[in-house]
């Protein structure tokens, strides 16, 4: 086992928090909030140290740690695990951690609960619903009691079945009503997952609260994608809206060739590598 890496030159582990209100003034102020996900104690360190506004335990989990094929079987206790490991990797950044299939949809009280279990034994502070109207109650009751909320409209991944697959959403009534029930009930920001570019944009100058786009265009305040995506480390999917920063995945699997190679041959361990 290696000591824990470095972190990258231009760290900004010393910069203030980002804070709930520091999402609403960006909004104010023009400035774009950049959100990525993490799963675990490295990455959240990594991304954080990177520079990221906000690190958003996903249920995404679900498929590109855990291999499922869509995100409803996650629990809330493995959401629980997953943020307690990546909230001792984040000094900076906002920790928000997503509330899993059937955690939140029973009713308000059960939203409520379990958006404490996450906040009390995860440390997240803040949680992500996904729906509009109909999750406005739960929301309301979240907020309520002092735990920021951030809403997910358009594509959402738990509605996979009702919505017949992972589908762009383009029914503008809807999409405006679900926008403005969550704002009403209080949430800090919005997620718009697969929306139309200007129908993203539309609903983001019509909202006072930040929206976080993903595969919604550049008309969003700020933007969200999976880490694993855009590092090249999960490929079963390539959705049109992510954008490939580095082939870490290709790295991996040519240093673990290298690895492998070494032992065979003997190579590895050298003399540098023994205890005298
Ligand atoms: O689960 C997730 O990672 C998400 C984001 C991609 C918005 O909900």
């Amino acid at each position: 086992m290696t000591a824990t890496p470095a972190l990258p030159s231009g760290s900004s582990n010393n910069a203030r928090p980002v804070t709930v209100p520091d999402f609403l003034a960006a909004k104010a102020h023009g400035k774009r909030l950049a959100v990525l996900t993490a799963y675990d104690y490295t990455m959240a360190r990594l991304l954080d140290a990177a520079g990221v506004d906000a690190v958003l335990v996903g249920d995404s989990v679900g498929m590109v740690v855990q291999g499922g094929t869509n995100c409803l079987a996650v629990t809330l206790e493995e959401m629980i695990y997953h943020t307690r490991l990546a909230a001792r990797g984040v000094r900076r950044a906002l920790l928000i951690s997503d509330m899993p299939f059937m955690s939140f949809q029973v009713s308000a009280q059960q939203a409520l609960e379990n958006a404490g279990r996450l906040v009390k034994e995860g440390s997240a502070q803040a949680v992500k619903l996904e729906g509009g109207v109909r999750t406005a109650p739960a929301i309301e009751a979240v907020v309520g009691a002092d735990i920021p909320v951030m809403g997910h409209i358009g594509l959402t991944p738990q509605s996979v079945h009702r919505l017949g697959g992972f589908r762009v959403q383009r029914d503008e009534a809807e999409l405006m009503e679900d926008a403005q029930a969550v704002e009403q009930a209080g949430a800090f920001a919005l997620v718009l997952e697969c929306v139309p570019a200007e129908l993203a944009r539309k609903i983001t100058s019509l909202m006072r609260i930040p929206t976080i786009g993903i595969g919604a265009g550049a008309g969003c305040d700020g933007q969200v994608l999976v880490t694993h995506d855009i590092l090249g480390l999960f490929d079963e999917l390539r959705p049109k809206f992510v954008k490939r920063y580095a082939d870490v995945g290709q790295a991996i699997a040519k240093a673990v060739a290298g690895y492998c190679q070494d032992v065979r041959a003997g190579t590895f361990p050298a003399a540098e590598h023994e205890f005298r």
